[in-house]
């Protein structure tokens, strides 16, 4: 029976893996081996990830690839990925190098805006609440003009604050909804300051207001936090070609071909269980380039679901469309990045995968980013609608298969050799690595 145990952060980390590995590891000496396998020999590049987060351990690594020959606005891009799955570098890349030749990716940002609440209840007479937030904004943003001096020199600030009366939804709810600008950087901490900084100037003022009776003075504060969901920091980016360069396979005609893409996506307009999958392989690329240049995909994850499902039915991200012999395929999407601040300027390898994007400014790498994800749905559905998924990602995945098996490099050369003219299935290569061992 495993106790709990009080004081498990004050441990160093020695005795931290120790505790792990007796409590909840059948082989605490191979245990111990694997974490500390996972050491960087560096020791000051070890203590740095360890400080990224509490109860550090040792490192999870993630394959970091690059997708080159992106034509991003007539600028040739090397998209750093960081993924585990297999094909999705290969897609991207497939991708990148068929539209190369066809004009390459146009990409545009639609919006910057940023978004924060301060969640309040107020009990007592909306007109007086009303009144009172005219009285309140310039108090808000004067209060607030210590945290927003610094970025303000940088062209961002707070855009606009309004009171929206939430009552029809929850008794006595209202909210502060707060509109942002935060430039290069993703802003959370500059956003969640300038919010927590409107609750204090909201509960203060509202005590000192004249027309306000005890009960209306006394307005509770639920929370002041930011909203990942940014449907007005958005960006679009689109591929298109006469129809009759979309030439994929010799078994369908590129007529064909696209008439078949703009099925596959009318299906994920239109079906949610289809639109989940056609959006995660958007995620494939969107994440990848997320991770690799240290931004929050679980913000970038929430926001860009919420905006999906914004029209009351889960969709499809992407568009795709015939017009005038012209096929286009496009993406929107919303995304709150950063490309200072947070770990962008700490992480050595995230630094260097900016470097590799040529330092881009938010707004670039927001089109960078969308790009990726357009590119991954486009190879993605193209293979779908045409040979299936399965024989591409399967020999993407040989390698994975014959690690599992335990191939030698010899092995895995025959291998590789003989499943390019035969079906791969994890079975099949099992047979013939047994085979081969007779
Ligand atoms: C797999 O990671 C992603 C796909 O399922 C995406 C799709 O179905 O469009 C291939």
């Amino acid at each position: 029976m495993i106790e709990p145990i009080s004081g498990f952060s004050k441990l160093n980390k020695e005795e931290k893996i120790d505790w792990v590995a007796s409590h909840y590891c059948q082989n605490k000496t191979q245990a111990k081996k694997i974490i500390k396998t996972y050491w960087n020999t560096n020791s000051s590049l070890q203590q740095l990830h360890d400080e990224f987060i509490e109860n550090t351990l040792t490192n999870l690594y993630l394959p970091l690839g690059i997708a080159p020959n992106f034509l991003i606005n007539g600028k040739l891009v090397a998209i750093p990925m960081a993924i585990e799955e297999s094909s999705v570098v290969a897609a991207a890349s497939k991708a990148a190098k068929f539209w190369l030749k066809r004009g390459g990716f146009k990409a545009q940002v639609l919006g910057t805006e940023k978004i924060g609440q301060v969640h309040f209840l107020y009990m007592g007479n909306y007109k007086k609440l009303k009144s009172f937030f005219t009285f309140l904004k310039p108090k808000l943003l004067a209060d607030s003009a210590s945290l927003t001096s610094s970025m303000e020199k940088r062209g961002g600030g707070i855009t606009d604050i309004i009171l929206k009366n939430k009552t029809e939804k929850l008794a006595n709810y209202y909210q502060l909804h707060a509109t942002f600008e935060t430039k290069n950087a993703m802003g959370a901490n500059f956003i969640n300051s300038c919010l927590e900084q409107f609750a204090t100037t909201l509960k203060a003022e509202a005590t000192k207001y004249g027309d306000f009776t005890a009960q209306e003075k006394d307005i509770e504060v639920i929370m002041s936090i930011l909203s990942n969901y940014v449907p007005n920091c958005t960006v679009r980016a689109e591929v298109s070609c006469p129809i009759e360069e979309l030439k994929l396979t010799p078994e369908l005609t590129p007529q064909h071909t696209a008439e078949k893409i703009i099925q596959a996506v009318k299906i994920a307009q239109i079906e949610p269980y289809r639109a989940v999958t056609h959006n995660k392989g958007i995620m494939n690329g969107v994440d990848a380039v997320v991770l690799a240049t240290g931004n929050d995909f679980r913000a970038v994850e929430a926001g860009i679901h919420a905006y999906a499902a914004k029209n009351g039915t889960y969709s499809s991200l992407t568009h795709a469309k015939i017009d005038h012999g012209i096929f286009t395929f496009s993406i929107e999407l919303p995304l709150a990045l950063g490309t200072v601040g947070g770990l962008t300027n700490l992480h050595p390898l995230v630094k260097l995968n900016l470097e590799i994007l040529q330092n881009p400014s938010a707004e670039e790498l927001m089109q960078i980013i969308a790009v990726a994800g357009l590119a991954q749905n486009f190879a993605a559905v193209s293979s779908l609608v045409t040979t299936g998924i399965q024989k591409g990602h399967m020999k993407m995945h040989l390698l994975n298969i014959l690690n599992q098996l335990g191939a030698s490099e010899i092995e895995k050369d025959i291998l590789v050799a003989y499943f390019k003219t035969n079906t791969i299935t994890h079975h099949e290569v099992e047979l013939q690595l047994q085979t081969l061992r007779k």
